[in-house]
This record gives C-alpha cells, structure tokens and sequence, in this order.
C-alpha cells in the first residue's frame, strides 16, 4: 500500500474505533496528532500531508480498548496536563469535584494525608490551590509512588510519598483525603477498565466500601479533623452506617450526572 494522506487515514482511523469509541474521529485525530507530534489544528491545515505507519499501530491498540490516555502518555485534570502510565488509575472527571467540595472547608495551612495517591493529580491540584498545606500521600503501588512523584516535580509541588496501608504510621494531620478504591469485587466494567486498569485501584472489596469503612474507622480513632472522600453512587446509606453516632457535619455530595459520589466530614 503507498503512502495515505491524513484525511483519508482519519476517515479510516474513525471506522476502525467505531466499537470502541463514542467518539471515533476525535480520538483518531488525537492519536494523529500523538504520532505526528503536532497539534489538532495541524490535522486540517495540512490534509494531505503524509501519515508516519506507526500511527496504525497506535489506532490497533486502541481497536483493542486500551485507553486513550495509556496510549498517548497524557491525562487532562483540572484543566491541567499530568503524565499517566499503564498500571496506575486514569484520573476521572468525577474526582475534580472532590477538590472542589473539599477546597472551601480548607484554610489552607493544614497537615494533610492523601491516601492512594494514583498518578497524583489530588495532591498536586491541592498544593496549586494552597501552596502553605503540608501533604503526605501514600499508595501501596509502587508504579503508582514514582508516576505521583513525576507529576509533583512537572507542576513544582512539594509532597511527600510514602509506602503505606492507607495511613498506617503516617502520623498525625488535621485532613484526610481519598478517592480510594469502591467497586464492589462482581461489578461489571467496560473492557477498556476491566483490561487494562489496575485491579487494586478499582476494587474495594466484596462489597466495595471495605477500604472506606476501615478509612472512617482510622478517621473516628485520629486526632484529624476532616475526611474528605469519594464513594461510589450507591453507598450512602453504608457510609452513614460506618459513620454510627458521628457527633459532626456529615455532608454528601454528587456528581455532574447528578449521583451519589463523595461526602465531607467534620468532626466537632
Ligand atoms: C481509585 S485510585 C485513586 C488514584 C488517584 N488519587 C485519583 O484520584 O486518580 C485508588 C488508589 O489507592 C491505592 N490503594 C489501594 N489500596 C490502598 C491501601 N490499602 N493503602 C493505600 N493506597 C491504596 C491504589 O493503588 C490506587 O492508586
């Protein structure tokens, strides 16, 4: 086969993400725009420039449902760009409004744990949003330790990592945050999740709120005054289970589809 012109290899690109993509031409044009090193508007200034091979490699690991953002190294959160690699969580949308319903409890000085890091987009987001807090964040995946350690030092934040049972001999702090693991062990995920995201940010246990509910516990037992966390849409009612006689503000929040997704608590 001869060389192929970008528009016609978008329009094959597109058929070839149909299954797996609701947005099949948008992601071509990404992983184009990825293979040639330039930008989208380049795509449709330049229709008949030649397309590198390689970028039908990238397009069949794509057919395949590897995600995006594996492919092309790159993850957009909070309206910023942070590094991303096979085997740590890709950051969702849905986790910005945690920082955004935590943010107003905050007054900007406070020690702060992070239990499961990820890739680090919490912490770094946080320390951009109040430079004086002091944050410890942990993680169990080492994979996980070293992506959040490249995103602190590409955005210039200071925070500390370490190795540890969500925050098991991190000692004390005023706030605790986490958008821990709360799939239940059964639930069904898309191909793209199920294949290719690590299990242990995915699942929290037969039941899915294990690791919130040893959080709560952890909390109730600190001297930490917040706890800030995300859940899944349908775990209210056994958060405020596992939050029993709590003598505080409990305030659950939702998400942009209007679920169920994350809760503040204060402790008196
Ligand atoms: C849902 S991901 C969240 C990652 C990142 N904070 C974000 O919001 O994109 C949960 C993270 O918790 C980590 N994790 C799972 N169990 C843990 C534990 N017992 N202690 C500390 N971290 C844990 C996972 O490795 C994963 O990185």
């Amino acid at each position: 086969m001869g060389s192929i012109r970008i528009d016609e290899a978008l329009k094959r690109a597109k058929e070839q993400l149909k299954e797996v993509s609701e947005r099949p031409l948008f992601e071509a044009e990404l992983l184009l725009a990825y293979a040639l090193g330039k930008d989208r508007v380049y795509l449709h200034t330049h229709p008949e420039a030649e397309v590198p091979w390689h970028f039908w490699g990238l397009v069949q690991r794509r057919a395949a449902y590897e995600p995006l953002e594996y492919i092309t190294g790159r993850v957009s959160f909070f309206g910023q760009e942070f590094l991303i690699e096979p085997g740590v969580l890709i950051p969702r949308p849905e986790t910005e409004r945690l920082i955004e319903e935590l943010a107003p409890w905050l007054r900007g000085d406070e020690r702060v744990v992070e239990i499961g890091v990820g890739s680090g987009v919490i912490s770094t987001i946080l320390k951009l949003k109040f430079p004086n807090l002091h944050i410890v964040a942990t993680d169990i995946n080492p994979k996980a330790m070293a992506l959040a350690k490249k995103n602190f030092r590409r955005f210039g934040v200071d925070v500390e990592v370490r190795f540890a049972d969500l925050d098991e001999g991190v000692g004390e702090c005023d706030v605790i945050v986490s958008n821990p693991p709360y799939i239940a062990k059964e639930f069904p995920l898309p191909p793209n999740v199920a294949k290719y995201e690590p299990k242990e940010a995915l699942f929290g246990g037969e039941r899915g709120d294990e690791l919130l509910e040893r959080i709560i516990g952890r909390f109730l037992r600190s001297s930490a005054k917040i706890l800030a966390c995300e859940m899944g849409f349908d775990q209210k009612e056994a958060i405020q289970r596992h939050f029993g006689d709590f003598d505080g503000k409990l305030v659950f929040y939702k998400d942009l589809a209007g679920l169920d997704r994350g809760f503040i608590a204060r402790k008196r």
